[in-house]
């Protein structure tokens, strides 16, 4: 019967003893997750904070071409299906507590009621603003001598890309332009900072 009594005691002892070996190995275990998870942040936090360049210089030019707002220009029915017209507007440019009104203009090729190409007048080689021939049925600059078609297209000359297109939208018979200017003299169609 004694005999019978310590062994009992002594079961009880090993089931402690493996009770707390659990416990231990369990609380190792959620140390080696944290500690996993923690560095795992950490990397994650660091690519993140390497890459911000170059992930601000991919989605910068779309949020500031979202923050640009539509310009209301001229009536669009008035304008001639297929040739090449100008049309001017005001834009309020801001900076700081400055308010300044300037006149700015843009190309716009109607190919439909609802439909239509919107040019930047600006030269993507150094930025002179060019015109139309009607004659050669060609945009000119006379700066340097670039010659585009009425799609865009370089013709001719030092221009470097075809000429800008700009966002635009036509809603009841008007249409609205987004202002945006881009950097010149480089092949890449590039937003200004
Ligand atoms: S600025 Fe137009 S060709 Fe140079």
């Amino acid at each position: 019967m004694v005999e019978k009594v310590e062994n009992s005691k002594e079961d009880n002892n090993q089931n402690q003893v493996d009770i707390n070996h659990v416990e231990v190995e369990k609380n190792t275990q959620t140390r080696k997750d944290f500690i996993k998870l923690s560095v795992i942040s950490l990397v994650g936090f660091i690519t993140v904070l390497l890459g911000w360049p170059v992930i601000e210089y991919l989605i910068k030019p779309f949020y500031r071409s979202k923050k640009i707002p539509y310009i209301k220009t001229s009536d669009f029915n008035t304008i001639k299906i297929g040739i090449p017209t100008k049309l001017g507007f005001n834009i309020i440019h801001k900076s700081g507590f400055l308010k300044q009104t300037k006149y700015e203009d843009v190309w716009v090729i109607k190919h439909s009621k609802n439909r239509a190409t919107v040019f930047s007048p600006i030269c993507p080689h150094l930025g002179c603003r060019y015109n139309w021939d009607p004659l050669k049925n060609e945009f000119m600059c006379p700066c340097h001598g670039s010659i585009f078609s009425i799609n865009g297209k370089v013709l001719g000359g030092p221009a470097p890309r075809p000429l800008d297109t700009l966002p635009h939208k036509i809603e009841n018979g008007k249409l609205y332009v987004k202002w945006e200017r881009f950097v010149v003299g480089i092949p890449e169609k590039e937003l200004e900072t």
